[in-house]
């Protein structure tokens, strides 16, 4: 395995995204937040919109556990999937600013699973153990021509193909090698530093069946009202944005109708329609409109200011 070791070091020489920031620090706390805002956000979109403004709003594990939440959520706004900042929060309180430098430590914590605690300790301390992520799995599953794809297996092979001799720039490169060369459809075969021994050269679709995504279709009700200046909001109660602010649910109310525009999140595909309302029941949260960017609420809630 050492010529395909070095083969893929000196792919990653050349070609390795090596300026993305949390390639280039050894604080565990940076190496940790990156990969929560990478679980399910492009790499641009973190590097250039949220992690350094995140890191300049709570410096150390620590300022972010001393936070208040809503503060954690409002930093957060616009990435969705909002359970991950309160994780993050939760976490840093759990271990008092210090994250553990062990995996079976890490995995104790709050949204800390198999693949972060593996990245933290392989990515932020050099350890010498296997990292999957889809990118990486998705290489490891053509390489070895792997049939059965369970977690388990991938994992076992993950571990078999480690190179101890060098496991973060090793883990690094196969991340790279799946997301810019060995992709999803039409790979790249051609430019791949594994290719002499590869299994699934020949077939690499075979060995990425993807499962069809299913989308589910929702219509929302939302009610507005606006008094002085301000909005009536809501704390969620709805897994989809809890612990968010929101627009008060309605039943429909055509002949009230302000406005209607279609929005997608995560798996849900929305459409919204807004109404104006005089009351509301239950506790509301007034919101100043000019603070509204501020505020712990979600990029659904966001477009209603251009609306209203
Ligand atoms: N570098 C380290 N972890 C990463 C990730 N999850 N995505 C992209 N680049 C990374």
């Amino acid at each position: 395995m050492v010529q395909e070791h070095q083969q893929l070091l000196k792919w990653y020489k050349v070609h390795g995204r090596h300026a993305l920031p949390w390639r280039n620090t050894q604080n565990l706390y940076h190496v940790y937040l990156s990969e929560i805002m990478l679980q399910q956000t492009q790499v641009n979109r973190v590097r250039d919109e949220y992690y350094p403004q995140f890191l300049e709003k709570f410096p150390s594990l620590d300022a972010l556990a001393n936070a208040p939440l809503d503060d954690v959520l409002s930093a957060w706004s616009g990435l969705g999937y909002y359970r991950r900042a309160k994780n993050l929060h939760n976490c840093a309180k759990e271990c008092n600013g210090v994250l553990p430098q062990r995996e079976a430590e890490l995995l104790k914590l709050s949204g800390i699973g198999r693949y972060t605690a593996s990245a933290i300790c392989c990515f932020g301390l050099s350890q010498s153990i296997p990292v999957v992520d889809t990118n990486i799995a998705r290489v490891l599953k053509r390489y070895f021509a792997l049939l059965d794809q369970t977690d388990k297996t991938i994992w076992q092979y993950a571990t078999k193909f480690v190179n101890d001799k060098d496991p973060r720039h090793h883990n690094l490169a196969l991340m790279d090698l799946g997301s810019l060369v060995c992709l999803p459809k039409n790979p790249k075969c051609g430019a791949c530093p594994l290719k002499e021994n590869c299994q699934g050269k020949e077939e690499p679709q075979l060995y990425t069946q993807t499962k069809k995504k299913v989308y589910i279709a929702m219509e929302l009700y939302f009610g507005v009202l606006i008094k002085e200046g301000k909005i009536a909001l809501q704390l969620s109660d709805d897994n989809m944005y809890k612990d968010m602010l929101v627009l008060p649910k309605v039943e429909p109310l055509e002949e009230k109708l302000i406005a209607k525009f279609k929005h997608s999140y995560t798996k849900y595909r929305l459409d919204v329609h807004l109404y104006e309302v005089e009351e509301i029941s239950g506790e509301i949260i007034w919101i100043d409109l000019d603070k509204f960017d501020s505020a712990p609420i979600s990029s659904l809630t966001k477009k209603i200011k251009v609306m209203v």
